[in-house]
């Protein structure tokens, strides 16, 4: 099978693996951020970003990051339990996240836009030619 083929057998199954993953296991990286978000919110801070949209969140431990570095933050992710999670944790803590199931190919959650995008170890989940339209989805037109 050849890697294109590979890659266009992937949306609903890798849907269907990371739900179970989820379920089954919880916070899978634990609940700190990687090394990119942190690189990421200095960057947002010195170009005076405010509004930052997680794009593939999962259960949210980087919108938890951004949040608690003053970011206003939006998290998505297609998966139901990575946002039952991410919700249940925010829940938790009081805190101001907005979290919706929807996916970065087609985003219909309400926003008015944003300052930033964040994403991390998503995009190569999408198939060849989505990922031209996740970049037309999140970048200014
Ligand atoms: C490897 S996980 C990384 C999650 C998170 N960025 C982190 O590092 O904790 C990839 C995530 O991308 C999500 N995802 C894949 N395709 C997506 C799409 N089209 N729209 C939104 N989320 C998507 C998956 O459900 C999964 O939660």
């Amino acid at each position: 099978m050849d890697l294109k083929n590979y890659w266009d057998l992937q949306p609903d199954e890798s849907k269907k693996w990371q739900e179970n993953r989820y379920k089954r296991f919880g916070f899978v990286w634990g609940d700190e951020p990687g090394p990119t978000a942190k690189m990421a919110a200095r960057l947002f801070a010195e170009k005076g970003c405010k509004n930052i949209l997680v794009a593939g969140c999962g259960y949210g431990r980087e919108c938890v990051y951004f949040h608690e570095k003053g970011f206003k933050v939006t998290g998505i992710d297609l998966s139901e339990e990575g946002i039952k999670l991410a919700k249940h944790w925010s829940q938790e803590k009081k805190l101001d996240i907005d979290f919706y199931v929807d996916s970065v190919l087609d985003m219909k959650h309400p926003n008015d836009g944003y300052d930033a995008v964040f994403s991390h170890k998503v995009f190569h989940q999408f198939r060849y030619e989505d990922r031209k339209k996740s970049k037309r989805q999140t970048l200014p037109t």
